[in-house]
């Protein structure tokens, strides 16, 4: 298995909008299915890589939907696709090939995603994909620590349901960290004597614990500090365990300096803004240590990444 890299080209294809639920007051979760060459491309997909949808065609929702802070930016031209990860995969073979069916969870913040809330089942969007490299799984593996803020949690629910699928005996757990309760893309539940845990999770097998930096759920605090409170209290070998982030880019930084401080490997999701989403426009640059002391140089995080090693980045923000 090639892990965290595409193994097929990217393409242009075709999904049907299977459905288009609203699960927290900005979230949606868009189920779509592949059309039959899209499927061959798209069947051996590794979390953390991601597609580009056109979204132009698409009408606004009726002004009584759209949230009074995004009002003046409602009517933008949504020229560019935009990019999304998966939060989950799956592929059912048929007589024909594979079937790919791909789950997308999307805030709802500017033009693209208000005009993503309109989405029902029959319609048809155009994509660009697989892109990227995803996360790469290492056969020593036995400890994966997945920290998820915020928005970056798809792609490790993904990868949550990918480890339990294809390397069951690697030990997961999660830390999933909003600003407040209603920033978590999640439903929350109480665990069994383990305090409150994501459902989602919970339903792959997956351990969790969540962390609110304003306390109104789980740990109070910022989700590295709810994860560096876990890795002092556990025996943990460096040399099995891999911590996993995506989030906004002082929790990335944060996750590097965690990982730093227990000598563990850490692989951080990127996010930048994206024009092409392949590596032509040069729009998504990001530093990264060139090897040698002091020497940097530039990657594209939708082409080298978003993936990489967070030893190698150089964080914008500090945490
Ligand atoms: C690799 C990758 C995977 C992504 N996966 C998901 C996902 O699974 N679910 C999801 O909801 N969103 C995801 N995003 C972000 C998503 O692409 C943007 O939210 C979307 O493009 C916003 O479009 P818009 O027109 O609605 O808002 P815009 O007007 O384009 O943006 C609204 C606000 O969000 C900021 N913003 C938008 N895109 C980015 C970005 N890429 N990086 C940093 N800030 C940004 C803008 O600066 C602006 O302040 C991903 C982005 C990348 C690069
Ligand atoms: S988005 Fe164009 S080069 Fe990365």
């Amino acid at each position: 298995m090639e892990n965290g890299v595409a193994v097929r080209h990217k393409g242009v294809f075709t999904a049907e909008v299977l459905s288009n639920q609203q699960i927290r007051e900005c979230y949606y979760r868009l189920n779509l299915v592949l059309d039959p060459i899209g499927s061959r491309f798209f069947e051996h997909v590794v979390p953390g890589q991601f597609l580009e949808i056109d979204l132009s065609g698409l009408s606004l929702p009726p002004e009584r939907h759209i949230p009074a802070e995004l009002r003046d930016i409602a009517a933008r031209q949504v020229l560019l696709r935009r990019p999304f990860s998966f939060s989950d995969v799956v592929t059912t073979p048929t007589q024909d090939g594979p079937c790919v069916k791909l789950e997308i969870v999307y805030c709802v913040l500017g033009p693209a995603t208000l005009r993503m809330m309109t989405l029902k089942s029959g319609d048809v969007l155009s994509l660009i994909g697989p892109l990227g490299n995803g996360f790469k799984i290492f056969q020593t593996l036995k400890l994966a620590v997945l920290i998820a803020g915020g928005m970056g949690a798809p792609p490790l629910l993904h990868l949550g349901g990918y480890l339990r699928r294809h390397f069951p005996a690697v030990e997961t757990i999660c830390f999933a960290g909003a600003r407040s309760c209603e920033d978590l893309p999640f439903t929350l539940k109480i665990g069994n004597l383990t305090g409150l845990v994501v459902d989602e999770f919970d339903t792959l097998g997956v351990a969790s614990q969540v962390a609110t930096d304003d306390g109104s759920a789980g740990f109070k605090g910022f989700v590295t500090d709810c994860v560096r409170h876990w890795l002092e209290n556990h025996t943990i070998k460096p040399e099995e365990t891999m911590i996993f982030a995506c989030g906004p880019e002082p929790m990335l930084a944060g996750a590097a300096r965690l990982a730093a401080d227990f000598g563990l490997a850490c692989q951080v999701s990127m996010e930048r803004m994206m024009a092409c989403g392949i590596g032509l426009c040069q729009s998504c640059a990001i530093e990264v240590n060139k090897g040698k002391a002091d020497e940097t140089e530039y990657k594209l995080c939708c082409k080298d990444g978003p993936v990489f090693d967070s030893r190698n980045v150089i964080f914008q923000v500090q945490p």
